[in-house]
């Protein structure tokens, strides 16, 4: 079964904490996705808002960023005490060296890409990160459609992980949703973002439960 990650950036920023306890009591770790408005045509929070998410946080934080030069900022995020770190797969001129110092904080390091990145051209870090993120649309805003190739993708990426008997988590993140969550972990992946089907739903713990 899957661990459901709520993605904070469809949360209500006027009432955090209430979205935060919600998590904490029904769901599995917190996605935080941050945005520098280069990588991705949009602006997303930054670390007052991962800090403050932190300070009531029980559940594991996972950054998730979309922005140009990830190395710069690895350290600071160690500091806001997030468990996972992915950084795309697009902005990362050393993969490895990017993995490295992430792992080197203790953090579990991921490889993400977008859905017009082929699979296969992670294939070569598997050995260097503990999970990679299959981005099921296209970075840079929350609401958006699931791109049904995704299913695909994933199951190539799952035969490879099992084919080298490799430990590398598959999380997928967009459009991720009640209606896709169980073919989705039937394809193999381990890790499910959602953002707006939950937390734009009248009941988001239920729909996190449905989701399961
Ligand atoms: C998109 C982000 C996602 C997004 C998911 O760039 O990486 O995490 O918040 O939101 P939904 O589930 O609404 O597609
Ligand atoms: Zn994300």
């Amino acid at each position: 079964m899957a661990l459901i990650a709520p993605s904070m950036l469809s949360a209500d920023f006027l009432h955090l904490e209430k979205d935060v306890e919600m998590v904490n009591s029904c769901a599995d770790i917190f996605h935080l996705d941050i945005m520098d408005g280069v990588f991705v045509p949009n602006i997303s929070y930054g670390f007052p808002v991962v800090e403050a998410i932190a300070s009531v946080a029980d559940k594991p934080m996972d950054a998730h960023l979309m922005i140009t030069h990830p190395e710069k900022y690895v350290e600071r995020f160690a500091k806001t005490g997030v468990a996972m770190l992915s950084a795309h797969l697009e902005t990362m001129e050393h993969p490895v060296e990017v993995m490295t110092l992430v792992r080197s904080f203790g953090i579990k390091a991921g490889i993400a890409f977008n859905p017009d990145v082929p699979v296969e051209k992670v294939f070569p870090y598997l050995d260097s990160c503990d999970f990679v993120l299959i981005m099921s649309v296209f970075a840079g805003f929350g609401g958006q459609k699931f791109i049904e190739d995704t299913y695909g993708r994933v199951k190539t990426l799952k035969r490879e992980i099992v084919s080298r008997s490799l430990d590398v988590k598959i999380e997928v993140d967009g459009g991720v949703s009640p209606s896709n969550a169980v073919a989705l972990s039937e394809a193999g992946a381990d890790i499910l973002v959602a953002g707006s089907a939950v937390f734009k739903a009248a009941d988001p713990a239920a729909a996190v439960k449905a989701m399961r």
